[in-house]
């Protein structure tokens, strides 16, 4: 069976455990898998894509047939042109079905060739999404075991320029005491 390549679209804006549990999984099941970071999204990214890259390249160096990559403009072309047969998407809850059922059935009108494939992360995975660690980030809290160590790292760095990622050691810059009212 030719097994072929697959691309695994998206933001990932942060990667999470989520993504990365799909990629684990995605790369069992294709010769080659290509996880590629959409470059013209209208959003304003907390990271940018180049941060994204390397993230992503980071977390995946253990996995020999993954490959990073960055597109732009439609996603079944930049598919073509590396010649994937599959795209890789993930559904956590049913919550996700509809637009991906959409976002699949509009990639099948523009290129009847490409199959899209569903596979589910981990169910300790279900509720994560890079939106709600960004906002959980953002407000200071804690997205340990949400995502991989490094973004978490990345993330702290984001919300809190005090804190440098410094080797293995997390040095946190102590902060000014609050005056007494
Ligand atoms: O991680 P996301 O944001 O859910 O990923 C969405 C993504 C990047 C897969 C999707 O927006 C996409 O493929 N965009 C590229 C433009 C495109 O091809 N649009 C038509 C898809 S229906």
């Amino acid at each position: 069976m030719n097994r072929g390549i697959a691309i695994y679209p998206g933001s990932f804006d942060p990667p999470t455990n989520g993504h990365l549990d799909l990629i684990e999984r995605g790369s069992k099941i294709f010769e080659q898998l290509v996880v590629a970071i959409l470059r013209n999204s209208e959003k304003s990214p907390m990271f940018s894509v180049a941060e994204r890259l390397a993230m992503l390249q980071e977390l995946t160096a253990n996995l020999s047939n993954v490959r990073i990559d960055t597109f732009h403009g439609l996603m079944v072309e930049y598919a073509k042109s590396i010649d994937a047969m599959c795209v890789l998407r993930g559904i956590r809850a049913i919550s996700d079905y509809e637009y991906e059922l959409q976002m699949a059935l509009m990639n099948r009108k523009l290129e009847p060739t490409l199959e899209t494939v569903f596979m589910m992360p981990a169910d300790k995975y279900s509720y994560v999404s890079s939106r709600l660690v960004r906002e959980v980030a953002q407000a200071g809290g804690p997205v340990k075991g949400l995502v991989p160590e490094i973004v978490e790292q990345k993330l702290r760095e984001k919300v809190d320029p005090a804190y440098k990622f410094q080797g293995p050691e997390l040095i946190e810059v102590p902060k000014r005491k609050k005056k007494k009212v």
